[in-house]
């Protein structure tokens, strides 16, 4: 089959990388991307760290307002499947590139197959759940991580071309774990000891654009009694510079530029405990077993919380800082997300699919 990927934002690249590897064995894939992020330590970085290779198309379309993105991307995303007519299209998880690769796919009657499908928060103001429910409606096979995945398709009536395979950024990380303890010098960089410091990343809108959240999470943070190493995302810094909040940092927090994928694996499988509203974080934590503290009141990763080792805290300073000195996982872990190998189910699925479909 040709098979044209769609990425564009940070954790498709990492996602992309164990699939593409795999999918390359069997069938032919252009590499799309949107240019949805595009400062090096946003994007190259991770095609160089994660071996990814260089993108057939790259749209260049960058920043802009959710209508003026999502649009801009679909236009030129349909411009280059009628150009290479591929069998299959291929999105990843719940950003705008996302979307606007289903939608363009779906209305040309190309097949869609979409990479972490059924995740839900329940939470309509976070623009990925509009991005996950509507490329959900709009895909063919839906690959999903966790069972709750499943679960929530059937609650809205998909059951045909789901697959639960596990999480393919559980394949990223067991590629890549070992190589990042060998080259990875990020604790000696910014001068912390391991086991002695937090990470923390933070980007959601429902924090970064709201003055009285990050002024509550930072100074939770200037009280952790520790380093805190926060390495930090461009629409956060940006934030935080108007907020003036970066000219008054706690002095035991060290903002950093964004990591590459290897650095930042190294950096939270050492950390005491993390903190984010990330997505994938929250799932890199538990894969590494290091306790999380999700700074937001929900999450479609519902299963960590369960098994005790997320907690929600929202951006409250208080519950933060109570958490920072008191969280700790009671029970042991247990298997979430697989067995390491969802790319390459997702490669046979693909596969059983174009035979059944083009023979
Ligand atoms: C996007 C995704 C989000 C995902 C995140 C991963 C949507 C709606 N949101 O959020 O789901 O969790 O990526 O990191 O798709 N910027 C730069 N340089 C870059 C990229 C962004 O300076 O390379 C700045 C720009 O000011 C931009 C802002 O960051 O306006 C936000 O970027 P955008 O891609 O719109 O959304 P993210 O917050 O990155
Ligand atoms: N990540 C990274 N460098 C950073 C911050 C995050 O490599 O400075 C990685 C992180 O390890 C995870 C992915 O980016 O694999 C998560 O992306 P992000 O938090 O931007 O988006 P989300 O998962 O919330 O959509």
């Amino acid at each position: 089959m040709k098979i044209v990927s769609i990425v564009g934002a940070r954790p498709q690249f990492i996602k992309c990388a164990p699939v593409s590897r795999e999918l390359r064995e069997e069938h032919e894939e252009i590499l799309v991307h949107t240019g949805q992020h595009y400062d090096h330590g946003m994007s190259e970085v991770f095609f160089e760290d994660l071996a990814i290779p260089k993108p057939d198309y790259n749209l260049g379309i960058g920043s802009g307002t959710h209508g003026h993105q999502t649009g801009a991307m679909l236009g030129a995303i349909e411009d280059v499947l009628r150009a290479e007519e591929p069998d299959m299209v291929l999105v990843y998880g719940d950003t705008n590139s996302t979307l606007a690769g289903a939608l363009a796919a779906a209305k040309l009657h190309i097949p869609v197959a979409h990479v972490e499908a059924g995740l839900r928060s329940f939470d309509f103001r976070m623009p990925e759940e509009v991005n996950r429910v509507l490329t959900d409606h709009a895909s063919d096979l839906l690959f999903c991580p966790t069972e709750t995945a499943v679960r929530n398709l059937a609650a809205e009536g998909i059951m045909e071309g789901v697959h639960l395979v596990g999480d393919v950024m559980l394949d990223a990380m067991n590629h890549n774990r070992a190589v990042a303890e060998e080259r990875s010098h990020i604790l000696e960089d910014v001068g912390v000891e391991p086991g002695e410091y937090l990470a923390v990343t933070v980007h959601r809108p429902s924090n970064t654009d709201d003055r009285d959240n990050m002024a509550a999470i930072i100074g939770a943070l200037g009280e952790a009694g520790m380093p805190v190493v926060f390495p930090v995302h461009p629409r956060t810094r940006n934030y935080l510079g108007k907020y003036g909040l970066l000219a008054a940092m706690p002095e035991n927090i060290r903002i950093i530029e964004p990591l590459g994928y290897l650095d930042m694996l190294h950096l939270m499988a050492h950390a005491t405990k993390i903190l984010t509203d990330s997505g994938g974080v929250q799932k890199e934590a538990y894969m590494l077993g290091v306790p999380c503290i999700t700074l937001r009141e929900n999450t479609e990763w519902v299963e960590m919380v369960e098994a005790g080792w997320n907690v929600l805290v929202g951006a409250e300073r208080e519950r933060i800082v109570r958490s920072i000195r008191e969280f700790a996982p009671s029970l042991k872990q247990r298997c979430i997300f697989g067995d390491g190998d969802a790319s390459e189910e997702i490669a046979r699925y693909l596969s059983s699919y174009g035979a059944a479909y083009y023979g």
